[in-house]
């Protein structure tokens, strides 16, 4: 039998899941042989509106966050449904044994060097602020300095973004109300 005690541990290992769902999105960042690498990350916020900043929470031993380190930009890129496949692959490999960049089509940005994932929702570009390393992720800031999104108009519509639940499990909007 489970102890409370043992429950109360686990929920806490498992916090974040309380503050599901949140919008997947993919990061794309080129590798050394110039190639897109892409992660996808749920642990990510707005922090800043003017200027635009946003942060990316990406564990250290990702290979994206070295590449991001080194090339001081990067993209997020939101999926869709369809790309659901993609999200769980590229999510599941690590660049740095598996190359990724022929999971997605890319098309080319239009301030950083580094692609956008064609056919996302939407894309951000961004230019690396800093990264702070807290516990055992590293909270990485990124000056916004090129958005572009389909489907969206005040809030999303049309197709819904891929909404991550945690771990394996992911939903997606049915329905928007008014208040
Ligand atoms: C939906 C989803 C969300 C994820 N969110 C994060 C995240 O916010 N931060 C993180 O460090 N890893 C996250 N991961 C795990 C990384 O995407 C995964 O370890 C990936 O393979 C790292 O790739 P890389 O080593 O090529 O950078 C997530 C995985 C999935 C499938």
């Amino acid at each position: 039998m489970e102890s409370p005690e043992n429950r109360k541990k686990d929920l806490c290992e498992f916090y974040h899941r309380l503050l599901c769902p949140r919008v997947a999105a993919l990061v794309v960042a080129l590798r050394e042989d110039g190639k897109p690498n892409v992660m996808p990350v749920a642990w990510h916020t707005p922090v800043s509106v003017r200027p635009p900043i946003l942060a990316v929470c990406i564990s250290p031993s990702r290979y994206t966050h070295s590449l991001i380190l080194k090339n001081k930009e990067f993209t997020v890129n939101i999926p869709d449904l369809s790309m659901k496949d993609a999200v769980e692959i590229t999510g599941s490999k690590s660049g740095k044994v598996f190359d990724k960049s022929s999971i997605f089509k890319f098309t080319p940005a239009t301030k950083v060097n580094t692609p956008l994932i064609e056919g996302a929702l939407a894309s951000i570009e961004c230019e690396l602020n800093q990264a702070i390393d807290i516990g055992d992720h590293s909270v990485v800031f990124g000056n916004v300095v090129a958005c572009q999104a389909s489907g969206f108009r005040e809030v999303w519509k049309g197709p819904s973004p891929l909404l991550h639940l945690g771990s394996n499990f992911y939903t997606v909007i049915k329905e928007g109300f008014l208040r």
